[in-house]
């Protein structure tokens, strides 16, 4: 039984989809910390709800990313926690937060990778992007957590079409169907040891 820690920053319905799915017996793992850089983040609620343990960490009482990013590093390591899924968490990892979980870090982007994705692509900029470019495809990824931005192995993907009637917003709510079922896919995956790495590349067995 794998134990995961969840870094959110907002609403969590992703952290919503993977709790129902470790509940319902779809996921051989156990969400054992959620972990939120904002203290209203709703994502911490929702870990209330189910009794499962929660950490707010303020930026404003660490002098630098490194320093917020080892006091994380400690309580995850001091938990035995085996992966860590990012769910909406806005804050960029340092290199020693990957350094330390090394292919063990999966997150969850609203676009298919390498479009719409890298510094300042994520929430609603993403979907912008996506009807002011008039791509006729969009969706979601899922990937382990390098050094850069949305750069990692990519593990999962899901298409969604874009038609000429659509706007950022019914964009975002047909990308955000897929993150939810490609994100339980990618963790369960995780959690059976079933994502196989080859040539550099993930895929799930
Ligand atoms: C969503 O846009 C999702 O694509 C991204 O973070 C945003 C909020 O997701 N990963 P959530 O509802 O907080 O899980």
């Amino acid at each position: 039984m794998k134990k995961i820690a969840v870094l959110i920053s907002g609403g969590g319905t992703n952290l919503q989809s993977l709790i129902d799915a470790v509940n319902a017996g779809k996921v051989n793992g156990k969400i054992d910390i959620v972990i939120s850089n904002r203290k209203n983040a709703y994502g911490l609620t929702r870990a209330q709800n189910e009794h499962i343990d929660t950490a707010y960490f303020s930026v404003k009482d660490f002098p630098n990313a490194e320093e917020y990013d080892r006091r994380i590093i400690a309580e995850l390591q001091k938990r035995n926690i085996d992966v860590v899924v990012l769910a909406g968490y806005l804050k960029i990892l340092t290199g020693d937060f990957i350094s330390a979980f090394e292919k063990r870090i999966i997150n969850i982007h609203p676009s298919l990778i390498p479009s719409f994705c890298g510094k300042d692509f994520h929430g609603m900029n993403v979907h912008n992007a996506v009807i002011k470019k008039g791509v006729k495809f969009t969706g979601a990824t899922t990937h382990f957590v390098d050094e850069n931005i949305d750069t990692g192995m990519i593990i999962l993907q899901a298409v969604v079409p874009v038609t000429a009637d659509d706007t950022a917003e019914t964009v975002a709510e047909k990308v955000l169907v897929q993150e939810h079922d490609i994100l339980v896919k990618t963790v369960a995956a995780f959690c059976d040891d079933k994502i196989r790495i080859q040539n550099n590349r993930a895929f799930i067995e």
